[in-house]
């Protein structure tokens, strides 16, 4: 075969395609351009001539941890490399390279199915593996940057594909490199390191009373326990539109919290880094008044007050404006501020 024939097909290109069913809160977006990305190869041409064009453009994956407007003006790349391949294993790790259009509970469940465990606290998180490095997505005392060697991407501003090194990558709490420089990375694969040696991490509180004192579960039970708790503590995007946690837990000095602390015996609260405390988000919006309440079409969980759910006919706006509202509130009341987890896009 030449070279011609080895090239991959360029993106398939859908113009004004409907992105309500791409988008976990459910809200009718437009998108201008759409591209179905299947082969990092694609890329470049779509950014020269998005570059050439000076078009916006932006990276859609599975669409769970994004606010989406109503029109979405020039490219929306719509993520879904699948490749997924084992790059080499040993006593001591195995390296798992991932596309980054795969689905991220799809590939915790594969490991386990393959003897490969150390993702199971991550169970059930909505998204795509391309997206876990962006906002480092962490739960029951686990976060995705424990497993991840290296990260493959399409430098916009080089315009060349890069490997960054796990350093590079700079992960903290909900945070990396990508999501300091928006625009400038497209994730194409994932290289996870999954170290042979295992132990339970079952030290979250809510985690714990899964299982009996002293008991040993397997990663398949961890993996059981995980499922049963997010499913009965976050809504179903299916059945109501969501997007997780839509407030970060804010980080605060530790003199602010034992200021707060003397007012509200009650807080809840973490140990963080040094000289900080990270508090329940969830909390504080409880505190306030706000779970299970409704303003218009959106409203926060009965279940959990860190989730803002649309109820059907919601949109970016309406769901910023009850963000707003519970910000403004939980400010006055705590003296503290609230940051918006997903993307606005
Ligand atoms: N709480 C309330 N009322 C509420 C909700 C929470 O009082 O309505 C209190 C409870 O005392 C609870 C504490 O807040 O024990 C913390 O709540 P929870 O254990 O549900 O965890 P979280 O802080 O709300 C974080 C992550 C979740 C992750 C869980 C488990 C963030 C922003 N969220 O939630 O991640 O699954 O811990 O580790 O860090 C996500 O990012 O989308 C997400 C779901």
């Amino acid at each position: 075969m030449n070279r011609a024939q080895n090239a991959p097909l360029p993106a398939k290109l859908t113009p004004n395609l409907g992105l309500k069913h791409r988008n976990t809160f459910g809200f009718d977006a437009n998108a201008e351009l759409a591209y179905e990305i299947t082969s990092p190869e694609q890329i470049p041409a779509i950014i020269s001539e998005v570059k050439k064009q000076k078009l916006p453009w932006r990276i859609l994956g599975g669409g769970s941890n994004v606010i989406l407007p109503e029109n979405l003006p020039g490219a929306t790349l719509l993520m879904n490399i699948l490749r997924q391949e084992v790059l080499s294993t040993d006593e001591n790790a195995t390296l798992l390279a991932v596309g980054a259009g795969v689905n991220w509970h799809e590939l915790v469940a594969w490991t386990l199915e393959n003897d490969l465990p150390g993702l199971e606290n991550l169970a059930l998180i909505p998204g795509t593996v391309g997206a876990s490095p962006i906002q480092n997505i962490g739960a029951y005392g686990v976060e995705v940057a424990d497993y991840i060697e290296s990260i493959e991407a399409f430098d916009v501003k080089e315009h060349a594909f890069v490997t960054i090194t796990k350093e590079a990558c700079q992960f903290a709490y909900r945070d990396s490199f990508f999501k300091q420089h928006p625009n400038r990375f497209i994730v194409t694969k994932v290289v996870f390191k999954i170290p042979k040696a295992w132990e339970p991490r079952i030290h979250y509180a809510d985690l714990a009373k899964q299982f009996p004192e002293h008991s040993n579960p397997s990663p398949e039970d961890i993996f059981l326990a995980v499922c049963k708790i997010r499913t009965h503590k976050l809504p179903d995007p299916k059945v109501i539109g969501n997007a997780g946690s839509f407030f970060q837990n804010p980080i605060i000095p530790n003199e602010q919290y034992e200021t707060l602390l003397k007012a509200h015996a009650a807080l809840v609260s973490y140990p963080d880094m040094p000289g900080k405390r990270k508090l329940a988000a969830g909390w504080l919006i409880d505190q306030c008044g706000f779970k299970g309440q409704r303003m218009g079409s959106v409203g926060v969980y009965e279940n959990q007050a860190l989730v803002l759910v649309n109820h059907g006919g919601g949109s970016a706006q309406d769901i910023l404006g009850l963000a707003k509202c519970i910000q403004d509130k939980v400010r006055a009341e705590f003296g503290v501020s609230l940051t918006i987890e997903p993307n606005i896009l």
